[in-house]
């Protein structure tokens, strides 16, 4: 009897456990709210962009620690995976700071700012490049970081680091930027929107820059139908976005690009493509890591001019973009024009606990449209 009971009793132990144990799966977002992977612990990876690959998404995204610290890379780039968008396993570090060597690019305390991770068919390597800012250098590098992987959860090998498209002229130059440049003008700029009247274009950073490469801070990266990828950053101290075509191994710039929205200050770019061809940008004003208002625009070809579209964000909050600025757009598989706006709530003085704004966006006649949801799930992109 009292073997029977021990046994009883054992076996309710294990049952209760193993019913502890089992996570609760998610089955809707809930933007702002912590999100915990499947070892409970909130997802760290900030700064993000997904990746599609072999029928799972990919999350890659700036691996934060507690305090201020934290807001220069102590770690590296952490990735999850998920079937659904909605349950993230941990998959650990995918690119890894380097923390032997103090001279290293990628420097443990450098800043190394929104990892996107593409992969290319043809060499069939998953490529990462991210926004690169030397140790102690604060944000004066504004330099662009390659690192390649054989599977999608890495290990990445850092490749490189630089500023893009040395020696080579936009296919939109003028022809004032091929002047020569003053030394005031190389020296003397300060940068940034209170700067007035510095961000005129007589100041040519373009030319200021042709020999060393462009500066590159804020960034995506895109790929098309054609298998073309393309680089979008923050460049001309932020006032001014260029969009470069990949090489073909996605492992440098092919020398095609273009300068877009000139003085606008776009930070945060994302894009999107819907299936009627139309590209769509969704990008953040110049404020640091405090939020603002989104910006939107759209075109018929990456390299044709953008129209801007206004704040696409609506209702309460939609001057701070919900307090949270963009990183990615998501494609949501096997739905067509299903995209989610994937964005940060930034915690710069404990960046560890930043928090993830994941909202669908509408396309309200030719614009694009965001709306906030305390919770929310795929099923939206069945409505009308
Ligand atoms: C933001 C930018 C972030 C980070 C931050 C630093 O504007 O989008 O990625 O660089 O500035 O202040």
């Amino acid at each position: 009897m009292k073997m029977i009971r021990m046994i009883i009793f054992i076996l309710g132990l294990a049952l209760f456990f193993s019913c502890n144990n089992q996570k609760e799966a998610y089955d809707a977002f809930y933007p702002g709210q912590e999100w915990k992977d499947d070892n409970g612990v909130h997802i760290n990876a900030h700064g993000g962009g997904i990746l599609f690959y072999n029928q799972t998404y990919f999350w890659y995204g700036q691996h934060m620690v507690e305090g201020r610290i934290g807001n220069t890379a102590q770690v590296g780039v952490h990735v999850y995976s998920s079937k659904d968008l909605y349950n993230w396993k941990d998959e650990g570090i995918a690119l890894s700071v380097d923390s032997l060597d103090a001279n290293s690019d990628i420097a443990m305390g450098c800043i190394l700012e929104r990892p996107k991770v593409i992969y290319n068919k043809k060499t069939k390597k998953f490529v990462m490049w991210f926004h690169l800012e030397l140790k102690g250098q604060k944000y004066n590098a504004a330099r662009s970081g390659v690192a390649v992987a054989d599977n999608p959860t890495g290990p990445f090998v850092y490749v490189k680091s630089m500023r893009p498209n040395k020696g080579v002229w936009p296919i939109n130059v003028q022809e004032f930027h091929k002047l020569p440049v003053s030394d005031t003008i190389k020296t003397n700029y300060c940068g940034g929107p209170d700067c007035l009247p510095g961000h005129v274009d007589s100041l040519n950073i373009l030319g200021r820059d042709f020999e060393h490469g462009q500066m590159a801070r804020d960034m995506n990266l895109f790929v098309d139908d054609d298998g073309k990828a393309y680089h979008l950053y923050s460049s001309e101290e932020n006032s001014t976005l260029h969009i470069a075509e990949l090489s073909d191994d996605y492992l440098t710039h092919s020398g095609r690009y273009a300068r877009f929205f000139i003085h606008r200050y776009m930070e945060a770019p994302t894009i999107l493509k819907t299936s009627k061809g139309k590209y769509y940008f969704i990008a953040s004003d110049c404020t640091g890591w405090a939020p603002n208002a989104a910006r939107s625009a759209v075109s018929d070809n990456i390299f044709d001019p953008w129209k801007e579209l206004g704040n696409p964000s609506i209702g309460p909050d939609s001057l701070t973009t919900f307090n949270s600025q963009g990183t990615f757009n998501i494609p949501v598989q096997g739905k067509q024009d299903a995209f989610i706006f994937m964005a940060d709530r930034w915690v710069p003085e404990n960046p560890i606990d930043g928090r993830y704004i994941w909202l669908p966006i509408y396309f309200k006649g030719d614009k694009v449209r965001l709306q906030w949801k305390q919770k929310w799930d795929l099923s939206v992109f069945e409505e009308e």
